[in-house]
């Protein structure tokens, strides 16, 4: 079992903008996806390398590239969408999937709409991407279906994440690694992270 928490003072100023609720859509967006890429370099830290020889205007060295068919990213919609553009300029040629998922309100339990993956996905190691972890209802139900689809390793990358969120995941998944940017201090009783950043789904899309 692994949580990974980014420590950065600079991951502290772009969340203190994102938490901010006077932060508009587009500044909202673009600090989601630049914390994303962030997280997309911390879970890719032992990605093990081929081994090439590139010839520099000066001289010819050995050294290594990524096989990049070898990952694949799968965001949970809609949130996990606003993600998406940060990892893709890391890893451009990983393949895409994607979970639709929505929180009843009542009952907060996830609800899955839609779930589409690449062929040969129980081959690739997924990276998840949402950018809450809240009760991690919706983070488990997307776990279980990525291992009914035969995939070994997986990641999560979140922007927040609810201790309670971790604490679920971690007991049913330890073999799951987690990366956030910030944990917070506690769900409140509509389940939202406090403090939190809001609904990060209506924040990215602006439907609020
Ligand atoms: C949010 C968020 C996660 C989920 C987290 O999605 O993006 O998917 O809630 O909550 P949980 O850990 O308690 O399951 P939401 O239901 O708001 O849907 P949206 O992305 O379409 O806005
Ligand atoms: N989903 C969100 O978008 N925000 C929260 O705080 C919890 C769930």
């Amino acid at each position: 079992m692994e949580v990974v928490e980014l420590n950065h003072p600079l991951i502290e100023h772009k969340l203190a903008i994102l938490r901010d609720e006077k932060t508009g859509t587009k500044e909202f967006r673009e600090i989601i996806g630049e914390i994303a890429s962030l997280l997309c370099y911390e879970a890719m830290k032992d990605v093990k390398l081929k081994k090439v020889v590139v010839k520099t205007p000066l001289e010819k060295l050995t050294t290594g590239k990524l096989d990049e068919d070898k990952y694949a990213f799968v965001p949970i919609l809609r949130a996990g969408m606003g993600m998406l553009d940060g990892v893709i300029k890391v890893v451009p040629n990983a393949k895409i999937g994607h979970i639709g998922m929505y929180r009843n309100e009542k009952t907060f339990e996830p609800v899955n709409y839609f779930f589409k993956v690449p062929k040969g996905i129980d081959k690739r190691e997924v990276f998840l991407l949402d950018p809450m972890l809240a009760t991690g209802g919706s983070a488990c139900d997307a776990i279980e279906l990525l291992k009914s689809k035969g995939v070994k390793k997986i990641n999560f990358l979140c922007i927040i994440a609810a201790p309670e969120g971790l604490k679920l995941v971690t007991e049913k998944h330890p073999d799951v690694k987690i990366f956030c940017a910030h944990i917070d201090r506690e769900l409140n009783e509509n389940k939202y992270i406090c403090p939190g950043l809001g609904d990060a789904g209506d924040r990215i899309f602006g439907t609020k």
